[in-house]
């Protein structure tokens, strides 16, 4: 390793940083399972996706006004007068629901492939501390257009904190640093959303990559390609990450760029689920939005919120959604990591899981009727259901025996 590279500016650099090691290490000879599939794509877009938005976000911030009296305007501004503003703005606007479509798909990847198991435990970890920042990134960030739905939305969500008894209004109070939603609240947002928690993130990716190459990849067999070796120590069913997988991701890349485009090209809006409407009235502390509705990333926990009658235990509930992901490692025990060698009951789990999700965010964009509070009662029910189940489903599920190694 490394002597390959040693003469001329790159051995100069090489004697002096680990640059050749790291390009070997990371990428030419970090062997991969040779079966991934469609579902491995969305690790490296998530990683594309999280570049195209710093580099979208680092350009609206050279006209952006982060001024309550000015923010909705230089929006404004960088969409008609600024020379490809438009460009930048809906890159950056498609680049966040985008940025959550890929997140999740990538997570539910892991969830059938049981990617999340020993010896992985820190790589999910990670990775659901990433979830939880992009949604902090997400909420400040459409404060910033300050819209009516930014407005309105920020004032609910901070409220919220408020439901927690002894310090709960102190801490709205603080969170927001004025009494009601206002521009102190738009320049801590703005602080927060442009370098803070970017910083945060991109360290997290680091230590998210960092792990799995520590341990290696799972794949769609769930099995462990490190069990069987050649004498040089190369996993028999592993290929070098380059060029094997850099290539293969590029074709992930241009779909998804092509997906990408027709968006932001033809329906940047999308219906109002990645632009809502009201958010191109500036806002009014004076006059509430009839319906306030996050956008629809958030709308599977806002549902699981409104479904509990009282406010305090909304919220607990709602945080119980997010929190309980995080002990998927140690709720579910089965030996079995795929899909694909799981028992029915299992796959029967996961669909009704996926149905719960999709219900629940359908439902947290519709007014709270009295059947849509119900339905969003019994979704959460089996949500909050499929963890429970996996604690006892290991103990009379009918496995498939899993090959020794990948079967693709
Ligand atoms: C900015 C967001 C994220 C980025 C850039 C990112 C990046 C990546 C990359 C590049 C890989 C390796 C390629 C692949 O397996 O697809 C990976 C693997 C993985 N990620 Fe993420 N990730 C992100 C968020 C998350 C989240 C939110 C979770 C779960 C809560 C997660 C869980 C995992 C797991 C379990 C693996 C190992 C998968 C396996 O080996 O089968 N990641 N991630």
């Amino acid at each position: 390793m490394g002597e390959k590279w040693n003469k001329g500016l790159l051995g100069w650099i090489d004697a002096r940083f680990p640059l050749s090691k790291m390009w070997y290490e990371h990428l030419a000879e970090y062997y991969a399972p040779k079966n991934f599939n469609f579902w491995y794509y969305f690790g490296s877009l998530a990683l594309m996706v999280l570049v195209l938005q710093i580099l979208t976000g680092v350009w609206l911030t050279m006209n952006y006004k982060p001024d309550a009296g000015m923010a909705f305007n230089s929006v404004e501004y960088i969409m008609r007068d600024v020379n490809w503003g438009w460009l930048i703005r809906y890159m950056h606007s498609t680049g966040a629901s985008m940025f959550f479509i890929v997140v999740y798909l990538h997570m539910f990847r892991g969830l059938i492939y049981g990617s999340f198991k020993k010896p992985r435990e820190l790589i999910w970890i990670f990775g659901m501390i990433i979830y939880v920042c992009l949604m902090a990134e997400a909420f400040m960030g459409y404060l910033l257009p300050w819209g009516q739905m930014s407005y309105w939305g920020a004032q609910v969500i901070i409220s919220l904190f408020g439901a927690i008894p002894g310090i709960g209004d102190a801490l709205a109070l603080w969170i927001r640093g004025d009494f009601v939603v206002a521009d102190a609240t738009l320049n801590r947002f703005f602080a927060f959303h442009v370098i803070a928690v970017p910083i945060v993130l991109l360290a997290l990716v680091v230590l998210h990559i960092l792990a799995l190459h520590e341990v290696g990849s799972n794949n769609p067999d769930g099995v462990e390609i490190k069990k069987h070796k050649d004498e040089n120590g190369i996993p028999l069913d592993g290929i070098p990450f380059h060029p094997y997988y850099t290539v293969k991701d590029i074709v992930g890349v241009v779909v998804f760029l092509i997906i990408f485009s027709i968006i932001v090209f033809f329906m940047p809006e999308m219906g109002g689920w990645f632009l809502e409407r009201d958010n191109f009235i500036p806002a009014d502390p004076l006059k509430t939005p009839e319906h306030i509705v996050p956008l629809w990333y958030f709308t599977p926990f806002y549902a699981i919120l409104r479904a509990v009658p009282d406010k305090f235990l909304g919220v607990v509930a709602m945080g119980g959604a997010i929190f309980v992901l995080f002990l998927l490692p140690w709720l579910d025990r089965s030996p079995v990591r795929s899909i694909r060698y799981r028992g029915s009951i299992y796959k029967i789990a996961i669909g009704v899981f996926v149905i719960s999700f999709i219900a629940l965010g359908y439902l947290g964009t519709q007014p709270a009727t009295t059947l849509y509070t119900n339905l969003a009662r019994f979704f959460s029910l089996m949500y909050f259901g499929f963890f429970a189940s996996l604690l006892i489903i290991p103990r009379f599920e009918k496995t498939k025996p899993v090959p020794d190694r990948v079967t693709s």
